[in-house]
């Protein structure tokens, strides 16, 4: 090609160009080592001297040209994104997407339990009053048992409208309360939710925890009812046979109050380091409702019975899952979550 007839086509063919890969085909045919344009200015040392200061800046003032008009030509494909043609067989991009925490799983699977055993799911508030939190459940003002709880105050500036102290809960019981206040039995409820306690921390206790509460109120409630729910709702949970024990225990708020150990389900009773060798683990608090709980919600203590218990969900969630330290839970340590 001479001269004239790279200058002709070489901007029709960048011009009609449409995609990045055929642009660079341009480049070579024209610029590349052996290109059409690069020959001729290879061989400009071959000519005349009279020859070659005529055709010398002519070609590299077209080189100039056709570097531009390919720059130019290429930002314009850029961005009009026409990179290169769709491949659609192409595997797509990978988005990386959480799960549900083992916490919020397990919570799920309770509710499912209890939902199928006839149990309504209630909810509560996790500031509560003094009132709901102790006294309705014969826990009054300097009774020795409300050191049971280590309690997070809010300040007193906060009162409610009648003078109460204000804190958070120390257990999901005073939902409870509210419950039976505004319903009448017969009913089942399981209530789960946040609690707090001022304690120290270490690989079993948190400041912030959850506990599940169970409460059952009917005419004729025995504790035979109380094992069969219980019975009923760790053998689902763990997907095997499990023997419960009740051992006397004291909570105010019961009468008789127990303690509910459950069969290791780590040994089977065999003895292993969860259970301490002992094949039991203690898991609840529980007992038949205190009839003064009844009084100050207004029911009538010889018409209705009932039982409740309450589960710290984080201790089960250790068992189940073998998760050694409570501390693990909030530690946003995505090494620990993406173990589920
Ligand atoms: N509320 C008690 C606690 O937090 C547990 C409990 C619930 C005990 C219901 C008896 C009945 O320790």
């Amino acid at each position: 090609m001479t001269i004239e007839e790279i200058n002709q086509k070489v901007f029709e063919e960048i011009g009609k160009c449409k995609d990045l890969k055929t642009l660079e085909k341009i480049r070579i045919k024209y610029l590349g080592r052996k290109g059409e344009l690069t020959n001729i200015l290879k061989s400009l040392k071959d000519l005349p001297i009279e020859q070659r200061k005529k055709i010398g800046p002519i070609s590299n003032n077209l080189k100039k040209l056709i570097e531009n008009a390919l720059d130019e030509k290429r930002l314009y494909l850029i961005s009009n994104h026409e990179l290169e043609p769709l491949d659609l067989s192409l595997p797509g991009k990978k988005i990386p997407h959480g799960h549900l925490h083992p916490f919020t799983t397990l919570e799920n699977k309770i509710e499912e339990i209890f939902s199928a055993l006839g149990f309504e799911i209630v909810e509560s508030n996790e500031i509560e009053t003094e009132y709901y939190n102790f006294d309705a459940l014969n826990i009054p003002a300097n009774h020795p048992a409300r050191d049971m709880w280590d309690t997070f105050w809010i300040k007193n500036d906060f009162q409610s409208k009648n003078k109460e102290r204000f804190l958070l809960r120390t257990h999901t019981s005073p939902i409870q309360v509210h419950y039976m206040e505004t319903h009448q039995p017969p009913f089942r409820i399981v209530s789960p939710g946040k609690v707090y306690r001022y304690e120290s921390l270490d690989a079993s206790h948190d400041i912030q925890f959850h506990q599940l509460e169970c409460l059952m109120v009917d005419e004729n409630i025995t504790f035979a009812n109380f094992k069969f729910i219980v019975l009923s709702f760790f053998q689902q949970l763990f997907s095997k046979k499990i023997n419960v024990q009740f051992t006397p225990s004291y909570f105010p708020f019961v009468e008789p109050g127990v303690q509910i150990n459950i069969s290791c389900p780590r040994c089977n009773q065999k003895g292993c380091s969860l259970c301490k060798n002992t094949g039991w683990l203690e898991i609840a608090g529980a007992g038949m409702v205190h009839p003064n709980v009844f009084k100050a919600v207004g029911y009538n203590p010889k018409m209705w019975r009932g039982f409740a218990f309450g589960i710290g969900l984080e201790r089960i969630a250790m068992i189940k899952y073998n998760i050694p330290d409570i501390r693990l839970f909030n530690s946003a340590d995505l090494r620990f979550i993406k173990q589920f």
